[in-house]
């Protein structure tokens, strides 16, 4: 039996808990929220889909009782206060740092064994955090960001190239924040050809920035961010651990020296497999790249630093 948890049913938590009922990764998914009622009703509401859809994974909500997350092989962790219009995913720190240590270790007391997943903003530094106070080991530890922004330069691409997303390579590596991450722009591809090969270099940095600010676009035209494609970001980070796919994906991890940098958690490409991070694979980056990448780690450090108290 398969179980994951995922705590914060609010819009990202609960669309997350959606696609892993609908696309049934686990047999057993467990929402949680602080808000009476709200995961019992959400649960509810998705489960009334599965007589229409033919599905078989069971749904349920609970308040705050994390006696019923026991045994969970992955938990996400989506809690926490989303941005507003005009608000940087940094401004949300103080908040959200204390509803992500308290939200683990209550997890933990339950799913010793669990693979923890960190969604809440600003997600580099609370995966950062969980690394400072949980003492998992860290491939246990996995932040979602890169898949969410490596999902929106890959659609961002397929407008450019007139392309079916699907057929389209693209990795965004660095912070999950609007002046962080680094689509890298020199590896992406349509079907193996290289897209600087196929659209003008304006046109791919227009792709780059348009990704950089993709969360804060749709948080300005939604009123609050943005929760269908974090969502299903979160559940495919997920899905790739349940069920040990040994597949490539953007997360943010604890460096050790990768990429020149250490002590802290930034995105990285890494293979996501039933331990968590299985393996951060380092790519070739060019000089602009790596300068990049350092002062993207340099930003993330600064932010960490925000965390003094909370540690
Ligand atoms: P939301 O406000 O819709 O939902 C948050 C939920 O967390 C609420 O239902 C709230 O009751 C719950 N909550 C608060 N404290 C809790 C606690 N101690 N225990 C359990 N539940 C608690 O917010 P939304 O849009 O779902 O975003 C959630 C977080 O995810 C935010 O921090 C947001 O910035 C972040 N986010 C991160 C993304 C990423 O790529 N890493 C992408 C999108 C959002
Ligand atoms: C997003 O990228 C705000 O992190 C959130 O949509």
């Amino acid at each position: 039996m398969s179980k994951v948890t995922v705590v914060g049913a609010g819009n990202v938590g609960a669309t997350c808990a959606n696609v892993l009922v609908t696309k049934q990764v686990a047999d057993e998914v467990v929402l949680l929220d602080i808000k009476e009622g709200v995961s019992e009703g959400k649960a509810m509401d998705i489960m009334q889909t599965a007589n229409i859809l033919g599905l078989n994974t069971t749904l349920t909500g609970v308040t705050n009782d994390y006696a019923k997350t026991a045994d969970s092989d992955v938990v996400v962790i989506t809690s926490g206060i989303p941005r507003k219009p005009g608000m940087t995913r940094e401004e949300l720190i103080g908040v959200n740092a204390g509803i992500v240590k308290s939200v683990t270790d209550n997890v933990l007391k339950y799913s010793p064994n669990a693979v923890i997943i960190c969604v809440s903003n600003p997600m580099d530094t609370m995966t950062y955090l969980i690394h400072k106070t949980s003492g998992l080991p860290k491939n246990r530890i996995i932040g979602m960001g890169g898949a969410l922004d490596s999902a929106r330069f890959k659609y961002f691409l397929s407008l450019a190239l007139g392309a079916n997303p699907n057929e389209i390579e693209g990795i965004v590596i660095g912070g999950h924040g609007d002046t962080t991450m680094i689509p890298l722009t020199r590896y992406a591809a349509y079907r193996g050809i290289p897209a600087s090969t196929l659209l003008p270099a304006d046109q791919l940095e227009k792709v780059a920035a348009d990704t950089m600010v993709g969360g804060a676009t749709l948080t300005k035209l939604l009123g609050t961010s943005a929760w269908y494609a974090p969502g299903a970001a979160a559940a495919q980070v997920a899905e790739a651990v349940l069920h040990n796919e040994n597949r490539m994906i953007s997360c943010s991890a604890l460096l050790e020296g990768e990429y020149g940098e250490s002590d802290l958690c930034i995105g990285v490409p890494c293979i996501l497999g039933r331990n968590g991070i299985e393996k951060i694979v380092e790519f070739d980056l060019n000089e602009a790249e790596k300068e990049l990448f350092r002062k993207s780690a340099e930003a993330v450090h600064k932010t960490n630093a925000a965390l003094a108290g909370a540690l």
